[in-house]
């Protein structure tokens, strides 16, 4: 893929075939989890949308979908201070939620989004990461659905961006300076 920015991919850390074959894993496990429930799945924006795509048509329980969308205020690295840029439309009282997030790194993004949900009346809540970085972690939080964890290493593809480019790729991948 031509260079952009001064960045070239580096190494492929999950196939397009290894994706798939773990995205059908979990969903088995969350429908079974949650069968005879329904789900609100909330995707969180914008990292979250391919992997959303194929978790939920692999789901075989009745799923609503919504999206929440929020930025830090400072910079890439996510600072703990958060503005909304997209809110649910949909009611979450009483429902089983699901979070569905492209990444866990420090936390933080996902905690103000469990805090928030949570003063929603949601009858219980749970978090799906693609990927986990668990020794980045600063803010304890609960990560029930785990695609895969890598070590600290900063990556793209299957949604994930680097200033917004690369999240088209089918399979998640390292970057290097040209
Ligand atoms: P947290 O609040 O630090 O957990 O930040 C999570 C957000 O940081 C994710 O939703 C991503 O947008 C971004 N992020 C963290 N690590 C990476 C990475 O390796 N590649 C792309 N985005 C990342
Ligand atoms: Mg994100």
């Amino acid at each position: 893929m031509t260079p952009v920015d001064g960045w070239k991919l580096g190494e492929t850390v999950f196939s397009e075939e290894r994706i798939a074959a773990r995205v059908g894993e979990l969903a088995a496990a969350i429908s079974t989890d949650y069968a005879d429930h329904e789900l609100t799945v909330i995707s969180i924006l914008k990292g979250s949308y391919i992997f959303l795509a194929d978790l939920t048509r692999a789901l075989t329980i009745p799923v609503r979908v919504d999206f929440l969308g929020l930025s830090s205020y400072i910079g890439a690295e996510s600072s703990g201070q958060f503005e909304w840029n997209a809110r649910m439309t949909t009611s979450i009282r009483d429902r089983h939620v699901l979070l569905i997030e492209d990444i866990a790194d420090t936390g933080r993004t996902l905690l103000h989004v469990i805090d928030h949900l949570a003063e929603h009346g949601p009858a219980s809540i749970r978090v799906c990461a693609f990927l986990d970085k668990p020794g980045r972690r600063v803010v304890d939080i609960p990560v029930d659905y785990v695609g895969f964890q890598i070590p600290d290493r900063f990556v793209v593809g299957y949604g994930l961006d680097y200033e917004g480019w690369f999240r088209q790729l089918p399979h998640i991948s390292t970057l290097e300076r040209v």
